[in-house]
């Protein structure tokens, strides 16, 4: 199955069936020559009991037979274990780093996802380390597994032969949340993955994901075509008729208010043709998502530069912060600006402070000092983001509520 996809995976799989099949043929053996000598020896077929002095030929064979296979395996195994640590000259090198409980892959000339997009048939080599505990990078479906330790650089590489989407999974606990450092291996055409990478395609991938978290996508097409609702794209200076809850109707021009106000109040102008069957958006859609979602629709603008959440995504923050309000390992970000904080500060006094800019700005900066009071101090230092970046989370977080606020 393997084969096709990464050629040291089949040689892993090699080493594990040789094992397997030697073992299954083992138990066999043994269980069979068991059964028979309790029957051709039992006492009624064999009433003396015979000593047999030695044997030379059986025990050179019962020392070679298994030294052999032995030997047999040891050499499946390092086979295997070569192909999987020899990186191929010229392989693209991309930093792999764990920390509780996220992966961030950075790409040479600088790109951060979270995702690890790969192209098909590139060599790959992965340099990993971990920002807190051990982890391990784990790939089923390539058979790659290694462990990722702070302070140190592990290696790996695979070479994917076919596009596909295969799961990348931690398998080391390393704590609460261990369970969540599940992430996607994507290996998409060549060409595809110089988009990506040149982060051509970001905005416009983004724009899909986002019609289709929301769940846009199920009535609307975003590519022209007819579906429950009108489709989405180019709409910027559109004109066409809508029909008022009073019967009326009216002429309108697609702008952004229009479409905020089709988002968010669906009900009070339904464009000509359609039902009026569009559930409300209203407190749906942070502000920053719904910028992004207009601005698309308007122009299909794939440019400037990645909303909040997006980075927020990328940097992990999303595996301990969530967005409704519920706790997973750290403080919600829904309504979390402008609250007021019980905080501890690294001499142990206990204040009260508002989550103003500055203060979310060094609690991404520099977490460790101050910690809300009954939190654990587990969330690691951001130092390496700059300006620009912390300002974007804030805004996102901002965005998150309260009043402006909305899920996911
Ligand atoms: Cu990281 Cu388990």
């Amino acid at each position: 199955m393997t084969e096709q996809l990464f050629s040291a995976a089949s040689e892993v799989d090699r080493a594990f069936l040789f094992i397997l099949a030697f073992a299954v043929g083992a138990l066999v053996l043994v269980t069979a020559l068991m059964l028979y000598f309790s029957w051709r020896y039992h006492h009624t077929r064999n009433p003396e009991a015979v000593e047999i002095p030695g044997s030379l030929g059986l025990e050179l064979l019962w020392t070679i037979l298994p030294t052999a296979i032995v030997m047999a395996m040891f050499w499946f195994g390092w086979t295997s274990f070569k192909a999987m640590r020899t990186v191929p000259e010229g392989a693209m090198e991309v930093g792999v780093e764990a920390r509780m409980w996220s992966w961030a892959f950075t790409y040479p000339g600088g790109r951060r996802s979270a995702e690890l997009v790969v192209p098909v048939g590139g060599d790959v080599k992965l340099a990993m380390t971990s920002r807190d505990v051990i982890h391990s990078f784990y790939v089923p479906a390539l058979r790659l597994k290694m462990d990722t330790v702070p302070g140190l650089t592990t290696t790996a590489w695979f070479n994917i032969a076919a596009p596909g989407e295969f799961d990348i999974l931690c398998a080391e606990y390393c704590g609460l949340k261990h369970a969540n450092m599940i992430t996607t291996l994507r290996a998409v055409p060549e060409e595809d993955f110089r988009q990506w990478l040149a982060g051509a395609d970001a905005a416009s991938a983004r724009a899909g994901e986002l019609f289709s978290a929301y769940g846009c996508t199920a009535c609307h097409d975003l590519g022209g075509g007819q579906g429950l609702g009108p489709p989405l794209d180019a709409l910027g200076g559109r004109t066409g008729d809508v029909l008022l809850p009073d019967g009326g109707r009216r002429r309108i021009t697609v702008d952004a208010d229009y479409l905020r106000r089709a988002m968010l109040d669906p009900g009070a102008e339904i464009a000509e043709g359609y039902e009026a069957m569009m559930p409300s958006y209203q407190d749906q859609i942070p502000e920053a998502d719904l910028e992004a979602m207009i601005r698309w629709m308007l122009t299909g603008d794939t440019a400037g530069p990645p909303p909040g959440r997006e980075l927020a995504e990328a940097e992990g923050c999303m595996s301990c912060h969530s967005t409704d309000g519920s706790s997973i390992a750290g403080p919600s970000f829904r309504d979390l600006a402008g609250s007021v904080r019980r905080v501890r500060d690294q001499s142990g006094a206990v204040h009260e402070v508002v989550a103003d800019d500055a203060y979310l700005g060094q609690s991404i900066l520099d977490p460790g000092a101050l910690v809300v009071e009954g939190e654990t101090p587990i969330m690691p230092e951001y130092d390496y983001l700059d300006a620009e970046q912390v300002a974007r989370l804030v805004e996102y977080i901002r965005s998150l509520g309260p009043g402006g606020g909305a899920q996911p």
